[in-house]
């Protein structure tokens, strides 16, 4: 049995208590909310967890061996830090932390601790993403070529984090949960239509050696809607819309070859145009699956399918995407490839 804590009792907060209440081998013990109104409605849907006001009373409990943290990002590395000091297993939301360097030090951290460090990037635990990682794998699409995901809505204006960091999290695990090659380097422009510097609407462009992009358009001010992403290979191409209830991967037999002419001038292009197909997908509430994860992980030992690895690789590609925002979209070189953790023990001091 995994007794966890969970800090953070605002609107993910909520959906966390309840998924990890219904996980198996699992019981939430206490939450940490600073606002008082938090607490009483935690004490109105779940008598039987402890409420505390302050995060450090529920990270020094003994009764406790994990911690989930669902707070805004620029809490995540201290709260985090203190929770694996103390002993316990950490499970972040996204994005993991504001910065590579606050990353690495986690999951160094843990290491050296022993313990389990993951990153809900509760995307990967839906049935969309596995049957398109399950086509893609078994070779159906062909070639990848491209990504391209849109993610607007009339949203809410974080205070402390761009559209980018907000939303793109979601797309960019898909895509490094999809695709194996590593990137290669980034491209990003944004704008801010209010006082302060924070984009409220950005595009991202992440760039790979093989020739295949992804692109992501992301923005807190569309008057609709849009949850969508095109998968594109040289055989098949994948349509995945989020917003519909049933039918939300669909895979077109449509494609292109090309050619040149006989004096080699002209490109010549042929288009198929087949049928269109619509998977089965496994239905279950991703958030479940995903604290299931984090449970047996800790009992068994094993690597989670949102690891820390993959949420380091987004903090990786956010936080290159603000310097190329900030000079006008030039390309900014990533630093994927390399495995190694690189020590940063000035923050242990903090
Ligand atoms: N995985 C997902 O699909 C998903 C969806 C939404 C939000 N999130 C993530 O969840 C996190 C929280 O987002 P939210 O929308 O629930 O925000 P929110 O503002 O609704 O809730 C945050 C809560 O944390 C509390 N809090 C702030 N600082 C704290 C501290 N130091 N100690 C204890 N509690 C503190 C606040 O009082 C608030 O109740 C963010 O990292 C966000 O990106 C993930």
């Amino acid at each position: 049995m995994v007794k966890v804590g969970i800090i953070g009792f605002g609107y993910w907060g909520t959906n966390l208590v309840r998924n990890f209440n219904l996980a198996s081998n699992c019981r939430v013990i206490a939450v940490a909310d600073p606002r008082a109104e938090r607490l009483i409605q935690l004490g109105r849907l779940y008598s039987h967890i402890k409420g505390y006001k302050e995060s450090e009373e529920l990270i020094c409990s003994k009764d406790i061996d994990a911690v989930i943290i669902a707070t805004p990002v620029s809490t995540h590395f201290e709260l985090a830090k203190r929770a694996l000091l103390q002993g316990k297993h950490v499970l972040l939301e996204k994005p993991m932390t504001s910065s590579v360097m606050e990353a690495e030090f986690l999951i160094d951290l843990a290491k050296q601790k022993g313990l389990l460090l993951m990153v809900d990037h509760t995307f990967l635990y839906t049935g969309a993403v596995a049957k398109m990682k399950q086509l893609k794998d078994l070779g159906d699409l062909g070639n990848i070529k491209y990504l391209d995901s849109t993610r607007i809505n009339l949203g809410l204006f974080q205070p402390d984090i761009n559209v980018l960091w907000d939303l793109a999290p979601h797309d960019i695990s898909i895509l490094n949960y999809i695709i194996d090659e590593k990137p290669h380097s980034v491209n990003a422009t944004g704008i801010t239509h209010t006082s302060n510097d924070i984009e409220n609407i950005a595009y991202l462009t992440i760039n790979y050696n093989s020739g295949f992009i992804a692109h992501f358009s992301c923005s807190w001010t569309s008057p609709v809607k849009l949850r969508t992403m095109l998968i594109g290979g040289d055989q098949k191409m994948i349509l995945y819309n989020d917003l519909e209830p049933t039918e939300k991967v669909k895979v077109y037999d449509s494609g292109y070859n090309h050619s040149k002419d006989q004096d080699k001038k002209k490109i010549l292009v042929d288009y198929r145009t087949g049928d269109i197909h619509v998977p089965k997908l496994n239905t279950n509430e991703a958030l479940l699956e995903m604290a299931n994860d984090f449970v047996s992980c800790i009992l068994e030992g094993k690597e989670p399918k949102s690891s820390s690895k993959i949420g380091l690789e987004v903090v990786k590609i956010l936080e290159a995407s603000d310097k190329s925002i900030k000079h006008s979209g030039r390309e900014v070189i990533l630093d994927i490839q390399s495995e190694e953790i690189h020590q940063s023990s000035n923050l242990l001091t903090n």
